[in-house]
């Protein structure tokens, strides 16, 4: 059992002997006194204290290594979570000279008052590093992830610019100033440690400094072991939503089993018919690889938090914390996942909706954990679409989401799920607005038979984001919007 956690800290080797649940921002401020890296909102909202994250990757075909740098937001990240990693902050960008996205923001006078700025340097410097490595070789694409998931691409578009800074929020300068320097940049490297160096700060098994405690068990069956001895202890995935909670409400994490480090959870598959996800796989992972089967879907994981969220929050916590409003049940449900729960005692299989009880009751049991998700392929004739319905379009949470799913088969519909977020206590799926559509044409009158079916099944609260009429109301007429996407009169699909 160590008691330091281990990393590279702007290019050096670092022991921190602290607390494995301290955040990183308390730590970076109040340790090193990096301050460079500010606290807004303290929940992972507005990117301020963003950081990069620094992983070792291997490209499948030739086995050559390189560190794959993203960016985080430290203060809903524990300390425990960067041990055998690298971490970047904004004074670390700056050799010699300034980083080329410093340089740039400082010759298009993209600052005012400077609190946003080293959070939207760092997530900009993570776009450039990214589009290096693609540049060199080494694809968007980790040493556990399936060959063949991920894309690889290399020059920086505006929609790549807009999608790196969605988690960063500019009250004063405008973001315009922001996006001309940024595409002033294309590609940088961050200049950090070789991906040999990794093995001097190998992650330790556990890590416990003054009460708490952190697991990083490597293999399933040794986190089966953990959590058989350790039921009460928190399982952490990315930490995107149990982080919130540790920055927030400064909870203490005194025992925590980490699945970030998990083979089996962090593999992802694809077999002729099927799609697999380890749990721990990130939903930026999950984007590379769904985007080509489902774009739908990929649009949706794109308005998912922010890059800075995507790159930690994973599939198997997004499913675990059962939230009625979680946009990825609704979407993998309508495409009739599968999740795979796995204790010492073996593994069931089991369709997502069954998973989900009541409100954030689960059939997850003390000693298992969710082990993988798996979707179908797309099969001829099926049309998928899925909507998010929010205040804003990025970096917010759903009001409604909606997923249609249909196969037909000389324009009659064999078969359709429909799946809601926010409409009840769990995701739900809507069997008589499905059963208003198998058999029939897919036309106007079987639309508006399936959007009252919708209607009549669904009681939704009231909230602050919309009222139960709001909800209702939208529901029905996304089943129209889908309708009229599928007969291509409107589409919105990422653009790749
Ligand atoms: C700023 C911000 C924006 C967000 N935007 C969105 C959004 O647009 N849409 C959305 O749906 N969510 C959003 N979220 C919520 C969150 O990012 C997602 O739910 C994410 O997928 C959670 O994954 P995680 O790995 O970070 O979960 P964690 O925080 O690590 O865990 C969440 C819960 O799941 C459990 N868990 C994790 N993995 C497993 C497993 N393998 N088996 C069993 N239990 C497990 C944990 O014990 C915990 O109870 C946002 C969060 C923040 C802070
Ligand atoms: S302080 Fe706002 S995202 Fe971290
Ligand atoms: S420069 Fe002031 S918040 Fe962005």
């Amino acid at each position: 059992m160590s008691q330091t956690i281990r990393f590279f800290l702007n290019g050096q080797k670092q022991e921190a002997s602290v607390r494995p649940d301290t955040t990183v921002l308390d730590w970076l401020r109040s340790g090193p006194r990096l301050t460079g890296t500010k606290e807004g909102c303290a929940e992972g909202d507005c990117g301020a204290c963003s950081v990069l994250i620094g992983d070792p990757w291997f490209d499948d075909a030739h086995h050559e290594g390189a560190v794959h740098y993203q960016a985080a937001n430290s203060c809903i990240l524990a300390m425990g979570q960067i041990d055998g990693r690298a971490v970047v902050t904004v004074e670390g960008l700056k050799t010699e000279q300034l980083h080329p996205v410093q340089a740039a923001m400082a010759e298009n006078g993209s600052s005012q008052c400077g609190f946003c700025t080293p959070g939207i340097v760092i997530s900009l410097a993570g776009l450039a590093a990214q589009r290096s490595a693609a540049g060199a070789g080494l694809s968007a694409q980790g040493s556990a992830a399936g060959a063949g998931l991920a894309a690889r691409k290399t020059q920086v578009t505006d929609s790549d610019i807009h999608d790196a800074l969605a988690g960063n929020l500019c009250r004063c300068t405008g973001y315009r100033p922001i996006v001309e320097a940024a595409r002033k940049v294309g590609n940088a490297t961050i200049a950090g440690p070789h991906v040999a160096a990794f093995a001097k700060i190998e992650p330790r098994k556990t890590i416990s400094a003054a009460g708490s405690t952190f697991h990083q068990p490597q293999s399933l069956n040794d986190l089966l072991q953990l959590r058989k001895e350790m039921p009460d202890a928190i399982l952490l995935g990315g930490g995107t939503d149990l982080g919130v909670a540790l920055a927030d409400y400064h909870s203490d994490w005194s025992e925590v089993i980490s699945l970030a480090r998990v083979r089996e959870l962090r593999a992802m598959r694809e077999t002729e018919n099927h799609l697999s996800f380890g749990a721990a796989v990130t939903w930026e992972e999950i984007l590379a690889g769904i985007i080509e089967y489902y774009p739908s879907f990929a649009t949706l994981i794109r308005r998912f938090g922010s890059t800075q969220i995507r790159s930690m929050g994973t599939i198997g916590g997004n499913i675990g914390t059962a939230s009625p409003i979680g946009d990825g049940p609704p979407a993998l449900i309508a495409l009739g996942a599968e999740i795979e729960l796995a204790s010492l005692s073996g593994h069931r299989f089991l369709a997502l909706e069954d998973f989900f009880l009541d409100y954030r009751k689960t059939e997850l049991r003390a000693d298992e954990v969710i082990a993988s998700v798996s979707i179908p392929k797309p099969v001829e004739g099926q049309e998928f679409r899925v909507y998010k319905i929010s205040k804003r379009y990025d970096q917010d949470i759903s009001t409604v989401c909606a997923a249609f799913s249909i196969v037909r088969e000389e324009g009659q519909v064999r078969s359709a799920r429909i799946a809601f977020g926010g409409m009840a206590a769990t995701p739900q799926r809507a069997p008589k607005a499905e059963q208003a559509l198998v058999g029939s044409m897919f036309d106007q009158r079987a639309i508006e038979t399936c959007a009252s079916a919708i209607t009549a099944q669904f009681k939704p609260l009231s909230d602050w984001r919309g009222s139960a009429e709001y909800r209702l109301q939208v529901a029905a007429n996304l089943a129209e919007r889908f309708w009229r996407d599928v007969a291509g009169e409107t589409v919105e699909v990422m653009a790749l």
